[in-house]
């Protein structure tokens, strides 16, 4: 078993991101917000996200597939597509981290097609330096260096999805 340290604790991404909730609030008072989370990775933020945005939510979720173990395959692959249609919706797609930033480009491009009333990025994390297409997020919780991490919600091979800090393995 590799040792993990934490790197970002539990306490700073909470308090993160009920200043990233209260932003979105204010952005869209008056407003319903469809939050479509990209699995698996954002299921622990969009959880602790929707919770702390006051306005009208409707959530769906999507998935895709782009990684083996710590290596981007390069392709982008959808494993579950929405539920409901976006068209004329205010859409923020709630994203786990932005890396090389291909899987949020294929969405981006996809939903743009779908005739949304807006459309806005939240990512938990963003790591800039492993861009390999330019997109950014709209609402950033943490910007960090290139360092693989694990834990609220990203995973290693599938596991430490359910680690309450952000780790990194070391060792
Ligand atoms: P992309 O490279 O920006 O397309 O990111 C694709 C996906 O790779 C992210 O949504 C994460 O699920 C996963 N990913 C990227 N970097 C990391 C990491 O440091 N730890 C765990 N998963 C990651």
């Amino acid at each position: 078993m590799p040792a993990i340290e934490v790197f970002i604790p539990e306490s700073q991404i909470q308090a993160r991101i009920a200043e990233l909730g209260a932003q979105i609030s204010a952005d869209y008072a008056g407003q319903t917000v469809v939050l479509v989370g990209v699995l698996k990775g954002s299921f622990m933020f969009m959880a602790d996200l929707c919770r702390q945005i006051t306005v009208p939510v409707r959530l769906d979720f999507i998935g895709t597939k782009s990684y083996e173990g710590t290596t981007t395959t390069g392709q982008v692959q959808l494993t579950k597509d929405l539920d409901r249609a976006i068209e004329d919706e205010h859409v923020v797609i709630v994203e786990d981290i932005i890396d090389t930033g291909l899987t949020l480009s294929y969405l981006k491009l996809l939903f743009a097609q779908r005739g949304p009333a807006s459309l806005k990025v939240a990512a938990f994390l963003d790591k800039p330096s492993r861009r390999r297409v330019q997109v950014e997020g709209d609402y950033v919780g943490f910007t960090i260096e290139d360092k693989f991490v694990i834990g609220y919600g990203l995973d290693y091979d599938q596991r430490y999805r359910n680690l309450k800090d952000v780790c990194v393995m070391v060792g």
